[in-house]
């Protein structure tokens, strides 16, 4: 099956179970401890019931709407996920360029494989960048100011992830960029040989901002190891002004799951916040991001953007977190999913399906602009 017989983002997983090693596959398919946040963040979706219409004109519909003043084509932004470029060689330079040419977002993470100045190599427009914030100030520092030379138009910092959460499955693998070459990674590696040639054939096979740039971690290729002896745990509110200083430009505050932390971003000078748990990867037993997603907007959407990431497998999920209010939105899965199964076509065909099904959905519901989209459009609360 190539990707464009895929039909939903649950044939692109299956296609990229097939294709990936299974360290890799199962970081991207998995949450911290029990998993139950994880799956909350689908199933929570599940529960919202749309409002049928019918008799409507559905001609000349629209889904370009802004995010951060931005025009993007859809709603849906790349979300910032690690080893992108372990699921699929080169990965986040191809998953950006699929994303430039979809005219959406693309956010490259902190810590993915391709650099930030490989990112710009293959693009000609902005994309945002994620920041995690580490005790080596300098080393701080400087990642804002390249991402700054490369033109990055936001910048995304995470606040939920000071600490790791422990997901299971990267323990039990033995995760790492690189690989070991353990008999069990080679195990992994020798049964999926289209992914091996393709590795072959990059030198992008660790993390590519951050080894070479910052000094005092162990192991280099583990991400518990550099969250453990880099980040900062004692990161507030406070720093989040030198960084908004030295950054200068539009900044997205991600890992808002409360009313009292939505309210007190407003102070922060943030355009926007992301309404996350993480995809379910930190916190387990968080509420799931849609369902806290309207009493945050209620809060503060009228003061700032609140966009919402976690848990979107659809169009339909897209369009049921614009109904609550959510500018915008992220897929992260979704997109490694394709990545993993196809490379830069399995990221344009993530989109395509994401589109197609919005814009029906849309249209069944009986509104022909995606900014027109309301909770007039739900049936109940969750
Ligand atoms: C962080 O980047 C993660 O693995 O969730």
């Amino acid at each position: 099956m190539s990707v464009e017989q895929a039909l939903t983002i649950a044939d692109l997983k299956e296609q990229a179970r097939r294709r990936v090693p299974k360290m890799f596959f199962e970081y991207a398919d998995s949450g911290a401890w029990t998993e139950g946040t994880y799956r909350a963040n689908e199933e929570d979706f599940h529960k919202i019931k749309l409002r049928q219409r019918v008799l409507v004109d559905m001609t000349n519909r629209s889904l370009a709407s802004e995010m951060i003043g931005e025009n993007v084509s859809m709603p849906v932004a790349i979300a910032p996920t690690g080893f992108t470029g372990m699921q699929h060689a080169d990965g986040e330079m191809l998953a950006a360029q699929a994303a430039e040419e979809f005219g959406v977002p693309f956010t490259l993470s902190t810590m993915s494989i391709c650099s930030i100045e490989d990112v710009r190599s293959v693009t000609s427009k902005p994309f945002w960048f994620q920041l995690y914030v580490m005790q080596d100030r300098d080393f701080v520092l400087n990642l804002i100011d390249r991402a700054k030379a490369a033109g990055c138009s936001a910048l995304v910092l995470t606040l939920d992830l000071q600490i790791l959460g422990q997901r299971h499955k990267d323990l039990r693998n033995g995760l790492s960029a690189p690989p070991r070459f353990t008999p069990k990674h080679l195990w992994q590696m020798a049964t999926r040989p289209f992914w091996c040639l393709d590795m072959l054939g990059t030198k992008r096979r660790t993390f590519g901002n951050i080894v070479g740039h910052a000094k005092g971690v162990g192991d280099l290729s583990s991400l518990s190891s550099w969250t453990s002896e880099q980040f900062d745990p004692q990161l507030s509110w406070k720093d989040i002004e030198w960084i908004r200083e030295r950054w200068g430009g539009k900044l997205i505050l991600k890992g808002i799951l409360d009313e009292e932390d939505a309210r007190m971003s407003l102070g922060s000078g943030a355009d926007a916040i992301i309404v996350s748990n993480h995809g379910g990867r930190q916190l387990d037993g968080a509420a799931s991001s849609i369902s806290m997603l309207p009493r945050i907007v209620d809060a503060v959407g009228d003061q700032m953007e609140v966009h919402l990431d976690g848990g979107i497998r659809s169009g339909q999920d897209v369009l049921k977190a614009l109904c609550y209010g959510a500018k915008g939105t992220y897929i992260g899965r979704p997109f490694l999913y394709g990545l993993g199964a196809g490379g830069k076509a399995g990221v344009r065909r993530t989109l395509e399906i994401i589109r197609k099904e919005l814009d029906v959905t849309m249209a069944l519901c009986g509104e022909r602009d995606v900014k027109n989209l309301s909770r007039n459009n739900l049936l109940k609360d969750v």
